[in-house]
């Protein structure tokens, strides 16, 4: 592996205290919770280490955050940002949160595509919101893709006010196409939803796709949609609690202002976010060549040790989301997995009734701990009932 990254150490990852590493005893790989093993990148750790000496402990001020991001767009994404329309928040799920309770009124249907990330399927109930399913569709080669017709048919229901796309999409790993986005844009258009994008997985595109900002669209909606973006996936920072959300209209912009307080981001996550978006590009091409060779490793690791595994290459980020249907470990193979390999994975059907038999496995690691899990995949499936005829 690249020096930027480390070497992945267990004995040195064991002592980090993150959720990754504390939610399951000492003989358990961890697998599940979306955090790299890399180390942290330097320009970061400079940057929070000399907050920390000058006791710059202090509320989040914006800073350069809006000019770095701005920067990095235009460099790497191929949007032109007004760095004025960029707003810290917390983290990308209370930015969305909270601009849904702003936006839709109590008892609102909100859409998002199925199999999905888990908090996107319960979070907005916490405000008295409720999830419409427009699910992807998934073709025998294990590809998946939005579905018009779903789409409209959620847009169409009672009350459906508001939609969540996931781009790229957590966890299939699809980046989708500027004519897939137009679609998504036109249906919440004529159904007069309001469109939240999640781009948190942005910064990880892998070679092969071409990430469209949905902001750089020259559709209308462009101009009247939220889009929400951090450092914290790209550079293994969640911790440091600071996203991005982006308004394309001044309406937007007035009501994140506005809620202000209700999305003070963390200090140190603004500092280190900028230094991520200006200095840290070297490191985020390290890790984007190792993610790219990750993902192939596996596909060969399981055709060798568990070719029953369906399981089609991501085309963004450090997740795997692999169809275990055919191992005989039922409709939550991550408990068997648990249980009999000690390696924890996400269990699938967190994701929606899509992910029923699913696994998702994080390869934002070495090789050598991929390949570990695998054989603990491995291991667990030594011995289970074949799967009942369909
Ligand atoms: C699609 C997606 N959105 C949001 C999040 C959470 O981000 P944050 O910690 O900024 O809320 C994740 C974390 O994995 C994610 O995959």
């Amino acid at each position: 592996m690249d020096a930027l990254l480390g070497t992945c150490s267990l004995s040195r990852l064991r002592q980090r205290t993150s959720a990754k590493w504390r939610a399951h005893p000492a003989d358990v790989l961890p697998a599940f919770v979306a955090e790299m093993d890399f180390d942290l990148a330097a320009p970061i750790k400079q940057a929070v280490t000399d907050a920390l000496a000058a006791g710059d402990c202090g509320y989040a001020h914006k800073g350069a955050l809006g000019d770095a991001y701005a920067a990095f767009a235009a460099d790497r994404l191929g949007w032109d940002v007004d760095p004025g329309r960029v707003y810290p928040i917390p983290d990308v799920m209370t930015g969305l949160a909270e601009v849904i309770e702003a936006i839709t009124p109590p008892g609102s249907g909100i859409v998002v595509n199925p199999p999905v990330y888990p908090p996107f399927r319960f979070r907005f109930g916490f405000y008295g919101r409720r999830i419409i399913d427009a699910p992807l569709t998934r073709d025998e080669t294990g590809r998946y893709d939005l579905d018009p017709a779903a789409i409209e048919a959620a847009l169409s229901q009672p009350g459906a006010a508001a939609y969540v796309l996931c781009s790229p999409h957590n966890p299939t790993g699809n980046v989708w196409s500027a004519t897939q986005l137009e679609m998504v844009a036109d249906l919440c258009q004529r159904h007069g939803a309001t469109l939240l994008v999640d781009e948190i997985h942005a910064p990880l595109v892998l070679p092969g796709a071409r990430f469209v900002p949905f902001g750089s669209l020259r559709h209308e909606m462009a101009g009247h949609a939220f889009v929400f973006t951090s450092a914290s996936k790209g550079w293994n920072i969640p911790g440091l609690k600071c996203g991005l959300a982006i308004a394309g209209s001044d309406q937007g912009a007035a009501l994140l202002e506005e809620r202000w307080e209700a999305l003070l981001a963390a200090h140190l996550g603004v500092l280190a976010s900028v230094a991520a978006f200006t200095e840290g590009l070297p490191w985020l091409d390290a890790a984007l060549h190792q993610l790219d060779q990750n993902r192939e490793l596996l596909a060969d690791l399981l055709s060798e040790r568990l070719p029953a595994v369906g399981y089609a290459q991501p085309q963004a980020s450090f997740l795997a989301w692999l169809d275990c249907r055919a191992l005989g470990l039922g409709d939550d193979p991550a408990t068997a997995f648990l249980d009999k390999g000690q390696i924890a994975v996400s269990r699938g059907p967190a994701f929606g009734g899509q992910g029923s038999g699913f696994v998702r496995l994080n390869i934002g690691t070495s090789p050598e701990l991929i390949a570990e899990a695998v054989r603990r995949m491995a291991l667990a499936c030594q011995g289970a009932d074949p799967p009942a005829a369909p």
